[in-house]
């Protein structure tokens, strides 16, 4: 089995970053090397001593002076709302209304969808991100469409049909009992196979009705292997809404709870405004709050609130929400959440903003004995970083005199043109991500 050397500053997290240079927390080679092998990481160290450990017939890729990390995650986004990203003027519900359930529809054709989902996955990809949890729309096609394109490209990637049977356009909604075969069949056919991963998705309380909740319910149960996601407490007039339409739950957190939804693979998209109580319950369970930046800074939504997380020990992660996210980047994401959590009060170090891309949201799914570190074994999913990759880092970059300070410049001004290059199980995928869109560009203008 052939073996490839990836050489280049390699930085991989062992632990989150306690403090602004917590240095034990994270592995940083200089002049350092990841062998792989197999699709699967042998080790990572000092070119040195990883090289050592090469037969005489591996292939060398020498990126330096780049950075050589853990391939990104994203731990909430809408795969169908590709092409809705920037759609104006909109909070949350007439946002919805307006943009997404018109988008979504076009789903209903399994080459739209087809389409969409090879873009997609080739637009992770260039912006590092090898892992993603992503809604799809409300046909199972779409499913099929998201799971097949990360299958061609060897993805883990993690998904699931959106369940949706009330407050919503007719072509849009399923009923409880067809949300629960459809659902049912698509786990069958995808879940665990190769990389694939699937997620039960009731799309939020207003759109489900306490019938559709159980079904959820049911199927949680019957499948404790999958993950769950959901959005919750977004915006003011969603949490009217929502907690209007179950009243007998003692708030919005509580309907997805009496709904035995709440689980450590529950991924809750948001959790803005939520009391002390429901952060709690959040923490009891260990429930996961998604925290989306760029998408709440952009709906007008509010300002995530980490400390509250953190002092209740409730889990979080991170996450772009496009197409209500701006921007594919994760680096663009931590950007903004850094922003926002500023405007809290609150810190986000540039260590912590790296972990929590890779360690941080693997952690946050239970992956992290597969993807989001280098260590012996992992999956060699992996991502090259160009800290000058636009003329005005590059600039920048000139002054800049530590790890740190590099770091931050990345997260602030880096977007896809600072991913040098990206590994998924070990193959590079940048360049034929680029090619492939080029010929399909050709083709498109023969
Ligand atoms: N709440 C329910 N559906 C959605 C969605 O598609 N995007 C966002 N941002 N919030 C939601
Ligand atoms: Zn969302």
């Amino acid at each position: 089995m052939s073996a490839c050397l990836i050489r280049g500053r390699v930085l991989t997290f062992v632990a989150e970053p306690q403090g602004i240079d917590d240095t034990a927390s994270y592995r940083y080679f200089e002049d350092g090397a990841v062998l792989v092998r197999g699709g699967k990481v042998v080790d990572a160290g000092d070119y040195a001593d990883i090289s050592k450990l090469a037969g005489a017939d591996v292939e060398v890729a020498d990126h330096r002076p780049n950075l050589v990390l853990p391939g990104l995650i994203d731990t909430h986004l809408h795969f169908p709302q590709t092409q809705a990203i920037a759609s104006y003027g909109a909070q949350l519900l007439e946002w919805l209304n307006t943009y997404i359930f018109v988008e979504e529809q076009k789903f209903a054709q399994a080459a739209h969808a087809a389409d969409v989902a090879d873009r997609f996955m080739d637009e992770l990809l260039s912006n590092g991100t090898t892992t993603a949890v992503a809604y799809c729309s409300v046909h199972p096609e779409s499913v099929d469409a998201y799971f097949t394109a990360a299958e061609a490209r060897g993805m883990r990637m993690i998904g699931g049909k959106v369940m949706m049977d009330r407050n919503a356009p007719d072509a849009l909604r399923d009923t409880p009992q067809q949300g629960y075969d459809e659902t049912k069949a698509l786990i069958e056919r995808w879940h665990g196979r190769g990389r694939a991963l699937y997620a039960i998705s009731p799309r939020f309380a207003i759109t489900s009705t306490p019938e559709q909740m159980e079904m959820s319910q049911a199927l949680v149960a019957e499948h404790p292997t999958c993950y769950v996601q959901t959005h919750l407490s977004e915006n003011h007039d969603e949490i009217a809404f929502a907690t209007s339409l179950y009243p007998q739950a003692k708030d919005y957190t509580d309907i997805y709870a009496r709904y035995g939804l709440l689980n450590e693979r529950m991924l809750l998209g948001h959790c803005i405004h939520l009391s002390d109580r429901e952060i709690s319950v959040l923490a009891e369970t260990r429930s996961v709050g998604v925290f989306c930046p760029t998408s709440n800074l952009f709906l007008g939504s509010g300002l995530f609130d980490r400390d509250r997380f953190d002092k209740a020990g409730a889990r979080w992660s991170v996450a772009t929400d496009v197409g209500a996210g701006t921007s594919f980047s994760m680096l663009e994401t931590m950007d903004e959440a850094y922003k926002v959590l500023h405007l809290r009060g609150q810190k986000l170090t540039p260590f912590n903003s790296l972990y929590r891309m890779t360690l941080g949201n693997a952690r946050a799914l239970g992956l992290e004995k597969q993807i989001g570190s280098l260590h012996a074994g992992a999956d060699a999913d992996i991502v090259v970083l160009d800290s000058s990759g636009k003329s005005a880092m590059e600039y920048r970059m000139r002054t800049a005199k530590s790890l740190l300070e590099e770091l931050f410049i990345l997260q602030t001004m880096g977007d896809d043109r600072c991913v040098a290059e990206v590994y998924v199980a070990g193959k590079p995928m940048k360049a034929k991500g680029k090619r492939a869109a080029a010929t399909s560009r050709l083709l498109e203008n023969a």
